[in-house]
């Protein structure tokens, strides 16, 4: 894939810094294909053309080829499937030396691995080594954004920023709200909690290319006074983002309605508060009722789908038939360390399972669509990432469809761009990302040769 030939013409119109440009089979989403019946757009040999880490144009190879520049940079990866890159709406950077821990459950797995492991976040070196670990591993996976969890040390979060902003990754993080229910080792206050999220925000919202999230862990793990402040940050800066745990397991339902006895449901003791507005995304959402769901879309909140993680942890089986007939804005997560795979191509594996046994049939497009401009449209950055829009910042990978010999063999069996798709889907993993851009900036590769330039 590392072959780069010089096309010539005239100069791409309103050109200014050079370009470089990618040419192989290109995908992308412009709609959610489970509601449109052209959802996608798809080059069999197409040309992606990059500017200043951001796209400047798309389309045909044989129609944009000519106006190019001379001299531009034109890498060659015919075979490849050019796409966005994956967005991975919920992962726990902090839980990445815990992942695959046996435990019985949500509850005894958080008391046995993952409260201890988080402790050691209090060190910042600690933080620095894992983030950094943290995200070769998103990068060998494709996974170019991620909305990702720290400890309830502000040092986790400064030193996951630091690593990130260093590479240049467009990157969502917060720092963990927990003032009750937990060690002591582990625990913030209200007032604690509020000003080092405020602090973060001020440090960090904006700055390159990171964005702050107010992370609440679960309602039982915080106070009303907690809840309510983190509201009021909500309110105070409605252009971050907020994540938490909800639904996810029927004892830790149950929990959290004996602490919050006046809630009408376990999403109503967020929404009292204010915590569910357009940016929000809520791990899980298992056991919703119809109102909850409604809810959500109403608030433009969104689900962020955890399919290993309910596996793994035994909580319980996503409804895709009622998600869809409210319209509820889905996006696809790892949950990293409840989750076994940092790979979202094995995530969409168990995501196509989950859906299967609750009866629906969940397509090839629509599973990559989940991954990328699904996501995108959750945090309401689809004009910035998860498609290829003109303007949007140049974060992509390169999919290799005969990464394995059993790949090869299934992919070329394929008649149509859904089944070839499907096939990835279902067989692929980080071997079949060969190779992933971050504002056009070669981030990680298979082939040493692409590292390569002529
Ligand atoms: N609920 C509260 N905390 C967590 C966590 O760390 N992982 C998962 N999967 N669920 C949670
Ligand atoms: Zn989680």
């Amino acid at each position: 894939m590392n072959t780069t030939t010089d096309a010539s013409g005239p100069a791409l119109e309103g050109a200014s810094g050079p370009c470089e440009a990618w040419r192989g089979r290109i995908l992308y989403f412009t709609e959610d294909p489970a509601f449109h019946e052209q959802a996608h757009v798809w080059h069999e040999d197409g040309l992606l053309v990059a500017r200043n880490g951001r796209i400047a144009a798309v389309g045909d190879h044989a129609r944009l080829a000519p106006s190019l520049a001379p001299g531009t940079m034109v890498h060659d990866l015919r075979g490849k499937i050019i796409m966005p890159g994956f967005i991975d709406t919920h992962v726990h950077y902090s839980q990445t030396d815990i992942i695959a821990s046996p435990a019985a459950g949500l509850l005894p797995w958080l008391e046995s691995y993952t409260f201890p492991a988080e402790r050691r976040f209090e060190d910042p070196a600690h933080g620095r080594a894992v983030a950094s670990f943290f995200l070769d591993e998103l990068a060998r996976c494709g996974t170019t954004t991620a909305m990702v969890w720290c400890t309830v040390h502000a040092a986790s979060a400064h030193a996951f920023f630091e690593v990130s902003a260093a590479r240049g990754l467009r990157m969502v993080a917060g720092k963990v709200l927990m003032d009750r229910n937990c060690p002591e080792f582990l625990r913030d206050t209200a007032e604690s909690g509020a000003r080092d999220t405020e602090d973060l925000i001020r440090t960090w919202h904006g700055k390159s290319r990171q964005m702050v999230a107010i992370t609440p862990r679960f309602a039982p793990t915080s106070t009303d006074a907690q809840l309510g402040l983190a509201g009021e940050l909500a309110r105070a800066w409605p252009d971050t983002f907020i994540q938490s745990h909800v639904a996810e397991n029927t004892d830790e339902v149950a929990w959290a309605m004996s602490l919050f006895p006046g809630a009408r449901s376990y999403l109503d003791i967020y929404d009292r508060v204010g915590l569910l507005r357009e940016r929000a995304l809520y791990a899980h959402c298992i056991w919703l009722d119809d109102a909850d769901r409604d809810r959500l879309h109403d608030a433009g909140a969104a689900v962020a789908l955890c399919p290993t993680s309910n596996l793994f942890l035994g909580s319980g089986l996503f409804d895709f038939k009622k998600a869809d007939q409210a319209r509820t804005p889905l996006s696809l997560s790892t949950d990293v360390g409840g989750g076994t795979s940092f790979s979202m191509l094995r995530t969409m594996n168990d995501l196509y399972k989950v859906a299967r046994l609750g009866g629906t049939h969940l397509s090839g497009l629509r599973m990559f669509y989940l991954a990328t401009l699904g996501g995108a449209r959750s945090m309401r950055l689809a004009d910035t990432i998860g498609s290829f829009s003109i303007g949007s910042e140049a974060d992509f990978i390169a999919l290799d469809p005969a990464a394995t010999p059993l790949l090869a063999r299934r992919t070329a069996q394929a008649q149509s761009l859904e089944e070839l798709l499907f096939s990835l889907a279902l067989l692929g993993d980080e071997r079949a990302v060969a190779a992933t851009w971050s504002g056009a900036r070669l981030l990680q590769s298979r082939d040493d040769k692409a590292l390569a330039e002529t």
